[in-house]
């Protein structure tokens, strides 16, 4: 009998893919477990504890569909940022929404930095999109200047910047962002600008810009919940833009996305002010002690980063980042290894800034690993 075979629907792989957090496979490949995750860069005060509160409350009712519209929770989004709730799409997680974005507005071009988060590229790609990447030098602590970014721009419909950047916690200063967005109006590209990180930056330095996209109807904003608020195994984000790209995107996704869990969550989550500023506050702490701690082995060179996470770049000769990974998966600690960042290379590793306890534990470990 004539057997049907499907055709091979295998897409090219993208090395760049793979992921910090994946601590299950981790435990499962090297049979251990409790390992403390430093790869993916959650806040280290877990969930808020209203939002703990609001999800055993939702339990009863998940019979019943979720507000496909997430009213509750747009209006207090919108609240939050001083923009009205038809700017706003909510989605289970931004990643859903970096996917979204390139297939709504189908550029011919996208400029993206490297190194930079992986699912930009990966996005633009599957929507058939071009890419222009744009280097940033390790030697200026990647940094960059607007002069050098105007060259690279023709034909560009489409930019991501995220805000600070991931994964060198570069906070572009605001100016330079203001200018970049005044260049795009110009230029006709769309800048989405992923602020994943910005609310664990101190609020004198980081403002967002989602309160600007009412003036500039190609900027487009997103914001994830899952990192500063610990909802990453819950998934929820959202996109700041004006009506019309965010009437374009609710057309493309699918309908029930954002589970009712998730949108309680993330309304007491927005009701948790407290908690917010106490997370700045240890981010800041810890942030420096890791540095200096790390800096002082002398071997290791910590970037500033603005972010709940650090870049570290190994200076000793004989030691590469997947190396010290692995040493450090048999001391009980994950950090991400950066070998597989566009533009890195196996001597960076990027850790999450976690409490000062573990953040101890991590920099002993880092120390018998180098000397070892
Ligand atoms: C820069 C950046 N943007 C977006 C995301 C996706 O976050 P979410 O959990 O909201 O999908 C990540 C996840 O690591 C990230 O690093």
């Amino acid at each position: 009998m004539d057997q049907w075979k499907p055709r091979d629907f295998s897409l090219p792989s993208n090395k760049f893919h793979e992921h910090g957090g994946n601590v299950p496979k981790i435990e499962r490949e090297y049979n251990f477990s409790g390992i403390i995750d430093f790869s993916a860069s959650i806040n280290p005060l877990g969930m808020p504890p209203k939002s703990q509160t609001a999800l055993l409350e939702a339990v009863s009712g998940l019979s019943c569909y979720p507000d496909p519209e997430c009213l509750e929770l747009r209006e207090a989004q919108a609240n939050y940022h001083k923009v009205s709730p038809e700017q706003i799409l909510v989605a289970n997680g931004s990643i859903e929404l970096i996917y979204l974005i390139p297939r709504l507005l189908t550029p011919r071009r996208a400029l993206i930095f490297a190194p930079g988060f992986s699912e930009f590229e990966n996005a633009v790609r599957l929507a058939g999109t071009g890419i222009i990447l744009f280097h940033l030098a390790e030697e200026r602590q990647f940094s960059f200047s607007l002069d050098e970014l105007l060259p690279k721009l023709d034909g560009v419909e489409l930019m991501f910047w995220c805000q600070p950047h991931n994964p060198t916690g570069y906070l572009l200063p605001s100016q330079d962002l203001s200018e970049i967005l005044e260049v795009c109006r110009q230029r006709r590209i769309y800048l989405v600008v992923d602020e994943a990180f910005l609310e664990f930056v101190p609020r004198d330095i980081g403002q967002s810009l989602a309160a600007r996209t009412g003036e500039f109807p190609h900027l487009i904003i997103l914001r994830s919940m899952t990192k500063f608020y610990a909802l990453a195994g819950l998934r929820l984000g959202y996109v700041i833009a004006c009506p019309s790209i965010i009437d374009g995107l609710r057309t493309l996704q699918p309908p029930w996305s954002v589970n009712s869990l998730a949108q309680a969550a993330g309304l007491a989550a927005l009701a948790s002010p407290d908690y917010a500023e106490q997370t700045r506050e240890i981010i800041a702490k810890e942030r420096e002690y890791l540095t200096q701690a790390l800096n002082s082995t002398g071997q290791l060179l910590v970037y500033p980063g603005a972010a709940n996470f650090l870049l570290i770049k190994i200076l000793a000769p004989q030691l590469s980042s997947t190396k010290l990974q692995k040493r450090l998966i048999y001391k009980g600690f994950l950090i991400r290894d950066c070998a597989n960042f566009r533009n890195l290379g196996s001597r960076f590793f990027r850790i999450a800034i976690r409490s000062r306890p573990e953040n101890q534990g991590l920099v002993a470990a880092i120390r018998e690993s180098l000397s070892a």
